[in-house]
């Protein structure tokens, strides 16, 4: 493979402007991390330790294998929405590996709430289990959690992806053969208390576990009858009486510790191999990628410079470098795995689509995992390309990006906008993880545009209805959705409402990457097939 050749002056005034403004993005979205994974307010924090209990980012370091890596999801879950009362929604989830097997894990918050369950709760534990079944992975369930955040019943209860959704997938991921386990560490109540009957394997902490359907008040309520929550449903009960349970624990630790040996138990799987090999770092630093960024939102920043720091020896073998050159196709390898990367150089036209399908199809016959690199306006428009058949070519390159199967991974770089977010693997096309860097925007377009044609659209009315145009009103208009999309573009706006897996640092993306692929890897992926290109 040959190795890319940086054109970037580090010591140059672009590269520093570009670096600079970064920084500032950097900045906020450390300072946003910290203080979210701090959990719950500090009284709950003190509570639940005078408890005993670890804090649930303290017990998965616990769960996995030491010295490994945790890949936590979508830690900005529930971020700016409900007062910020829902740090990372109220729980921790993502994928760590046990005894050498990557593994999903979910941890409850119980100092945010009781630990209970809003929308984005239920979105992130019904994302963490969508991964497992994607990637066949066993799933550990570390349940303290005083079940549905009853205010928000409506939100959180009916529909086919609200809190049923849980057991259900449970019930599938177990009959798929994705070991489910439950460590019972605090509350498990309500229909919460399905998480560890729907186990495969049960663990429950003594005096701290507890199991029920209908809690203590509940119980008083509806029959009269008094009882304390070890007498209906603690580990002693669950372990000696009704069976609900598997194994008692002493403490946090203990419990952690029968898990990993549940771990012993299961049998290897029949994996995906790849030609690995020895990871290498890239000739140039990812720790430049800041500089590298455009600041201004409109240009496109060079696809080349970025995977030059992406990938091992910053090599590239580019596929079809003379033509289409608005969408850089070829493999490399990262972190020592194989990759056949996508990445945008400026709109996509017919013959970016064409030569993106056919990079594809070579992925899938050779078994490469994809890595979609998004920083995409959308496809071009305008008379002569509608005309040529520009749907009709970008239609093959949606149904190919659909159809993949191999892997893919995204990672939006800079902006995500229209049908380019489509056809380069946005969240609809089931990317196996979807990841944003900190100054990434996505929205249907951009504010200026959608201000300019709603302006247009406006202005059309009014004249056709023979209305005179008031300019300072259609300005006022235009300034509103400029606000509403700087708003919602923003990669915060879309990791709360979790249509990613959550941001990362540019200068992190390669060890992100390589534990995805690696995740990736529990399953064989299929034969290459495709559906019908429209010719
Ligand atoms: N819905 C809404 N809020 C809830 C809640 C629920 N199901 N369960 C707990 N909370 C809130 C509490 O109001 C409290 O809020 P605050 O901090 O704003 O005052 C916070 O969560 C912590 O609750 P608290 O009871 O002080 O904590 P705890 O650690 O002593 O007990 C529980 C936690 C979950 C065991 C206990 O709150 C409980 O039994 N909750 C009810 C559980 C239930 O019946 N759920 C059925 C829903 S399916």
């Amino acid at each position: 493979m040959y190795k890319l050749n940086s054109h970037i002056d580090t010591d140059g005034r672009e590269y520093r402007k570009n670096f600079v403004h970064y920084s500032s993005i950097l900045l906020h979205y450390r300072q946003v991390m910290q203080q979210v994974m701090q959990g719950g307010p500090e009284k709950a924090i003190d509570k639940h330790r005078a408890r005993n209990k670890l804090l649930p980012r303290e017990r998965i370091d616990l769960l996995i294998d030491p010295g490994t890596p945790f890949l936590e999801l979508s830690t900005l879950a529930a971020y700016e929405q409900y007062n910020n009362a829902f740090p990372s929604a109220g729980i921790v989830t993502g994928i760590g590996v046990i005894h050498g097997r990557e593994t999903v894990i979910v941890a409850n918050d119980a100092t945010v709430k009781g630990g209970t369950y809003v929308k984005e709760t239920i979105r992130k534990h019904i994302r963490a289990q969508e991964i497992a079944m994607q990637n066949n992975l066993p799933c550990v369930y570390m349940v303290d959690s005083g079940g549905v955040f009853l205010p928000n019943q409506a939100e959180v209860f009916p529909d086919r992806n609200d809190f049923g959704r849980i057991f259900f997938n449970q019930a599938r991921l177990s009959a798929k053969g994705c070991p489910q386990i439950s460590i019972v560490m605090g509350s498990s109540t309500a229909g919460g208390a399905y998480i560890p009957a729907m186990s495969d394997e049960c663990i429950i902490v003594k005096n701290q576990g507890t199991i029920f359907i209908g809690g203590p008040p509940l119980v008083k309520a509806a029959t009269g009858e008094v009882v304390t929550p070890e007498e209906l449903g603690g580990a002693e009960v669950h372990t000696t009486k009704s069976g609900v349970a598997d194994h008692f624990a002493e403490n946090d630790q203990h419990a952690i510790s029968i898990c990993r040996s549940t771990f012993e138990t299961l049998q290897p799987l029949e994996k995906q191999t790849l030609v690995i090999k020895e990871p290498e770092e890239p000739l140039y630093d990812p720790r430049e990628l800041p500089g590298i960024i455009e600041a201004d939102p409109k240009k496109q920043c060079n696809p080349y410079e970025i995977i030059a720091r992406l990938t091992d020896g910053s090599r590239f073998h580019e596929f079809k470098a003379r033509y289409a050159t608005t969408l850089v196709t070829g493999f490399a390898h990262i972190m020592g795995y194989p990759v056949g990367i996508i990445a945008n150089n400026g709109v996509l036209f017919a013959e970016s689509s064409l030569k993106g399908t056919h990079f594809i199809e070579l992925c899938n016959f050779r078994k490469i995992p994809l890595l979609f690199l998004q920083d995409i306006t959308g496809f071009m428009v305008g008379k002569t390309y509608e005309t040529s058949g520009l749907a009709r070519d970008g239609s093959k390159l949606v149904h190919a990006v659909a159809n993949t199967t191999v892997p893919k991974i995204t990672i939006i770089t800079k902006g995500s906008y229209g049908a380019g977010n489509y056809a380069m693997a946005g969240r609809a096309f089931d990317p196996n993880f979807l990841f944003m860097w900190p100054g990434a925007r996505i929205s249907v377009m951009g504010g200026e545009q959608a201000a300019n044609v709603l302006a247009q659209v406006k202005i059309d009315q009014l004249t056709a209805t023979g209305k005179p145009v008031n300019m300072e009103e259609i300005e006022k208009m235009k300034n509103e959705i400029r606000e509403k999309y700087e708003k919602e573009g923003s990669p915060f706006y879309s990791s709360s409402r979790l249509w990613d897996d959550g941001i990362i640092e540019p200068s992190q993306t390669r060890q992100v990457v390589a534990l995805a692929i690696a995740t990736t890897l529990n399953k064989r992926f299929e034969e290459p097939r495709s559906g019908i290109y429209r010719m």
